[in-house]
């Protein structure tokens, strides 16, 4: 079946070059706000080890819709006008963990994520001007409320087109686990390694990223879970007891001993392969793949 016309528009949307004068600046602010710090961390989802932005929405979306749906029962416009102050409540911290994620994508995930932002917006300035037209007893509450839903609906199916055609958020190392063979693989010689040095080594189809110091050897998956930033052109960091890679590409960091995350954007963690040394033969083993 092919793609229905509308929805191909939203395909030109992400090679629509004309948005990144808009896109830029405001980025450039969101990055400069959130910086790389423990806020933005948790406005990733850092902490859950899942993105916050998906939950979030929820309440925001679920009030304002049910609030629309009451404006169609009799005498429940106490309590739409409720569900709609809950909503708007409910928006900044859906927006702030949004603009979080968006400041850290690729140039299509911007441009799409401008207008699916830009639409919210629009949608929450309708159930405002609904808000306060039910309050003050102005005309055109119920009508601005049904297009604030609209417009919502249209930002909604932008998020839905981020997510799941262009895997924002999505853990980019989820296959590694189906792709690498159960138990111990032969990776190569401990003398191929070099000492101290990000190294990218193919076991099969999956690239690892290496990093030895003497006969102590860590590995863990190369492509960063972010947006499969190159790890290995990244740069080290951490400490002694915790050397970690942080992605060239937006900055994520890894512990290089156990893959977990210590800096965002990133929220799922490298899968982190044990590695056994036996005669100058590298073996490494992946717990759960196969
Ligand atoms: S790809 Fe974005 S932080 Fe690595």
């Amino acid at each position: 079946m092919k793609t229905l016309k509308p929805f191909k528009a939203v395909e030109l949307l992400e090679r629509l070059e004309s948005l990144d004068a808009m896109v830029a600046p405001v980025q450039r602010v969101v990055r400069r706000v959130l910086g790389t710090s423990d806020a933005a961390d948790l406005l990733h989802g850092v902490p859950l080890g899942h993105p916050a932005h998906p939950f979030l929405v929820q309440l925001p979306t679920g009030a304002l819709g049910a609030a629309v749906l009451l404006d169609a029962v009799p005498g429940a416009e106490r309590a739409a006008r409720t569900l709609l102050a809950a909503g708007l409540l409910a928006m900044p911290p859906a927006i702030a963990t949004g603009l979080a994620d968006w400041a850290e994508g690729h140039p299509q995930h911007l441009r799409v994520g401008l207008v699916h932002a830009g639409g919210n917006v629009v949608a929450a300035g309708c159930f405002a001007y609904s808000l306060t037209a039910r309050i003050s007893g102005r005309s055109g509450g119920r009508v601005s409320a049904l297009a604030g839903l609209a417009v919502l609906g249209a930002a909604g199916f932008l998020g839905g087109h981020l997510s799941f055609r262009l895997a924002s958020g999505a853990n980019h190392v989820e296959a590694v686990p189906h792709l690498v063979p159960a138990g111990w693989s032969h990776l190569g010689l401990l003398q191929e390694i070099p000492e101290r040095q990000l190294h990218r080594r193919m076991l099969g189809r999956v690239p690892l990223l290496l990093w030895r110091e003497g006969d102590e050897i860590s590995a863990i998956s190369n492509e960063c879970p972010h947006l499969s930033g190159p790890l290995h052109e990244g740069t080290v960091t951490g400490t002694e007891a915790d050397t970690c890679v942080r992605c060239p590409w937006h900055g994520s960091e890894f512990s290089l001993s156990t893959g977990q995350v210590v800096r965002g954007p990133a929220t799922a963690p490298a899968a982190s392969f044990a590695v056994w040394v036996k005669d100058e033969r590298v073996q490494v083993y992946l717990p759960g793949a196969g």
